[in-house]
C-alpha cells in the first residue's frame, strides 16, 4: 500500500486542521497517510508522495517549509509531491492578493514542481495572537474570522491519490 506523508507548518493551528482534513480523503481512498508537523519530520525518506502546506505570514510561506524543501531537495525533487498555501489572502477576491499568494507557495517549494497545488483560505482569531501580531492585523486591518472552505479542501484531497500515485 503506498505511503503518504502530509507534512504542514502552522503557527495558530489552521492549516494542522486542513492538514487533517486532506489526510481524511486520502485515508478514505486507501491509501496509508501520516500526518506530522513539518518541523518533526526526519526525511521524506519511506515514503512514496508527500503533500506539503504552510501558511503565510507578511507575505512568506513559513521558513520551516522552505527549510524542509532545502534540506531533502533531491529526494522530494525523486517523488510526486503536492502543496498548498494557507493565509487569508486567497480568500480575497483581489487577483493581485491571490497572485502574491501563488508567489509565496512557489518560493517556498522551489524548485520542486508540484502535481497539484492549492491556495485555501485559513483562519485569523485575534485571541490566539500575541500583541506584536495583534498590533501588525490591526495596521492592515485584517479580517478576523474562520475562513476555512472544507468543501474546497475536500474536492482538492480527493483529486490528491490518483496525481501522487500512479498505477
Ligand atoms: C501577523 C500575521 C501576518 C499575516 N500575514 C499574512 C499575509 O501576508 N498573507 C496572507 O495571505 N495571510 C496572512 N496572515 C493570515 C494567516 O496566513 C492565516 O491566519 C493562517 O490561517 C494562519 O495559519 P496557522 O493558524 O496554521 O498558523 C497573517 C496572519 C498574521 C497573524
Amino acid at each position: 500500500m503506498a505511503r503518504i506523508l502530509v507534512a504542514y507548518a502552522t503557527k495558530h493551528g489552521s492549516t494542522a486542521g486542513i492538514a487533517e482534513a486532506i489526510s481524511k480523503e486520502i485515508t478514505a481512498a486507501g491509501l496509508s497517510v501520516e500526518v506530522k508537523e513539518i518541523k518533526n519530520v526526519q526525511s521524506p525518506s519511506g515514503y512514496d508522495a508527500v503533500v506539503i502546506g504552510g501558511p503565510i505570514y507578511m507575505g512568506k510561506v513559513m521558513a520551516d517549509v522552505k527549510k524542509f524543501v532545502g534540506r531533502h531537495q533531491d529526494k522530494l525533487a525523486a517523488m510526486p509531491v503536492a502543496a498548498f498555501v494557507v493565509g487569508l489572502s486567497p480568500a480575497s477576491k483581489d487577483e493581485k492578493e491571490i497572485e502574491a499568494a501563488r508567489t509565496a507557495l512557489s518560493d517556498a517549494i522551489a524548485p520542486l514542481q508540484p502535481v497539484a497545488s492549492a491556495l485555501f483560505a485559513g483562519s485569523l482569531d485575534p485571541e490566539k495572537l500575541g500583541f506584536i501580531e495583534r498590533k501588525m492585523i490591526g495596521m492592515v486591518k485584517s479580517p478576523t474570522g474562520d475562513f476555512r472552505d472544507w468543501d474546497a479542501i475536500s474536492a482538492w484531497a480527493k483529486r490528491l491519490p490518483s496525481l501522487l500515485v500512479k498505477g
